[in-house]
């Protein structure tokens, strides 16, 4: 009886102790150091209660071994883990890879036993050395963009070996040992080329999917950025593009669902619509939208230039994929905010995720002196929904459309749907034409970029990489290589 109770105690103490057991898991970009003014992101900025890891990247690879990017990374490393001095369980991973680091080195390295193993001791070496907790593997991606097909199966081995590597270092040590996770994508053919998902499941301590640049300025029509929900428009191969999707597909592939975490951008990706009066989704888009005057690329913005931005913009929510997009001129833009956070997290407790991964700490409010909602808006908000204070997403997860539901923190004015000119395309799709015409192996040597599908001109292909993507336009719609959108006939 004495134990029992004492087992109890115990319990109780370490329930409390650690609060939430969800994960909440922060990027922290290199290249923010060099935003301009308001922009400018430093270790220093981090608030080192807010998240439960943080990874830095991204680190790059020399001859096999891990390496920095920056001439001033090794400074930034140590500011970055000093961190851990303020918060005792704050872990922090370093990231390898990223969208710019390619695959060619990341094919050399796995290619051999030998070029692993100088790899992974270069990775254990310089971990310790600079105080990380683990690696985060974020290489884009295996099996695809010039990755072989064989790099699947060697991206499975270089985790075993490297874990196996870890555990004997940490045996040998007395440390802990290190943690090996992975950033991974939310692309359906992209997972099918890459990775052997239960395998990589058992090994890895968690994994990101990158639920975010689903639809951009890549796209012939607007699309969100993050959708969680299929959209009612979506027909092919678009129905796979929304975190509801990608996150079971992880999860029925056989990884433990406690591994998995959702990926919520705090930044939005903006289209260059053609046509200022009509404002819907699926609509012909002519590229992507101006660059953010801090983070400077076109098409992307962060939650701190979208928030003023919103002010005398036409702002709707997707009802069906519970997430707000908004137009003003010719921009249009798919962003996430409080409201659709509250899904995301309704979605990942009644499914048992493990937490939520941030893309990225610096794109958020963090001076709070811009959306007029605190310091860290979006992620602030996440933290306080995942240790439980209550989650509002009337309806069920992904189940029929819930409409406008009250958006916290805009003041912004909230359109009828369809309010355009242009006659929306019609809301019933076609039934699906045959499958006849598509050819799954359509990019098989072909450049990468939008192809005209010559059997349907209804759809079009995406290449990258020699990866085929099969597209639709909207009902109604052809594809026009002229424009490479998608037009009326
Ligand atoms: C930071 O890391 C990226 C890797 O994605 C690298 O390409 C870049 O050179 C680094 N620095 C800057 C300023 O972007
Ligand atoms: C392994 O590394 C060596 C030395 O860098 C390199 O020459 C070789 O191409 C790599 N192996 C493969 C099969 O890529």
């Amino acid at each position: 009886m004495r134990k029992m109770l004492l087992w109890a105690g115990l319990f109780l103490l370490l329930h409390v102790q650690l609060g939430s057991s969800y994960k909440l898991v922060c990027y922290f970009t290199n290249w923010s150091q060099y935003r301009p003014d308001l922009g400018k992101y430093m270790p220093g900025n981090i608030d080192p209660q807010l998240c439960t890891h943080l990874v830095y990247a991204f680190a790059t690879m020399n001859e096999h071994k891990i390496a920095p990017y920056e001439w001033n990374d090794d400074v930034l490393y140590k500011q970055f883990n000093d961190l851990k001095k303020t918060n005792s369980k704050l872990v922090t991973l370093l990231a390898i890879g990223g969208w710019n680091f390619g695959t060619q080195k990341f094919t050399d390295m796995v290619a051999t036993s030998g070029n692993r193993s100088i790899f992974i001791k270069s990775v254990i070496t310089y971990l310790r050395q600079n105080n990380f907790d683990g690696i985060d593997l974020d290489f884009e991606y295996p099996g695809s963009r010039g990755s072989p097909p064989e790099d699947k199966q060697r991206f499975t081995i270089l985790i075993q070996e490297m874990l196996a590597a870890f555990n004997e270092e940490a045996r040998s040590s007395g440390l802990p040992r290190l943690l090996i996770t992975a950033a991974v994508s939310a692309g359906k053919g992209t997972i099918d080329s890459g990775y052997e998902i239960a395998k990589i499941g058992q090994l890895l301590d968690f994994i990101s999917v990158m639920t975010y640049d689903f639809h951009g300025g890549w796209d012939p029509q607007s699309g969100h950025n993050s959708p969680l929900c299929q959209g009612s428009t979506d027909h092919g191969d678009l129905i796979y593009f929304n975190t509801h999707f990608a996150m079971n597909y992880w999860k029925n592939g056989g990884v433990p669902a406690e591994k998995l975490l959702i990926g919520f951008p705090t930044y939005g990706r903006t289209f260059r619509n053609p046509n200022p009066n009509n404002c819907d989704v699926g609509i012909p888009m002519s590229g992507a939208g101006s660059a953010g005057t801090y983070t400077r690329e076109a098409g992307f913005w962060a939650y701190y230039e979208i928030c003023p931005w919103l002010n005398g913009a036409t702002v709707k929510w997707i009802g069906d994929q519970r997430v707000p997009y908004a137009c003003k001129g010719n921009e249009w833009i798919g962003y996430d905010n409080q409201q659709s956070y509250e899904c995301k997290v309704k979605f990942l407790k009644q499914s048992g995720f493990g937490g939520a991964m941030v893309w990225a700490i610096d794109l958020d409010d963090f001076h709070g002196t811009i959306c007029n909602q605190g310091r860290y808006p979006l992620i602030n908000h996440l933290k306080g929904l995942l240790e439980g204070s209550s989650v509002n997403c009337p309806g069920d997860v992904c189940g029929g459309d819930i409409g406008t539901p009250p958006t916290p923190g805009t003041t912004t004015t909230t359109a009828s749907p369809g309010g355009g000119t242009t006659p929306a395309p019609p809301v019933t799709p076609p039934p699906d034409p045959p499958v006849g015409d598509v050819d799954a192996n359509f990019c098989a040597g072909k450049a990468d970029g939008l192809h005209v599908n010559l059997l349907n001109s209804n759809k079009f292909y995406i290449c990258s990489g020699g990866v085929t993507y099969v597209m639709q336009c909207a009902a109604g719609l052809v594809f026009d290589k002229g424009c490479n959108c998608c037009n009326w006939p």
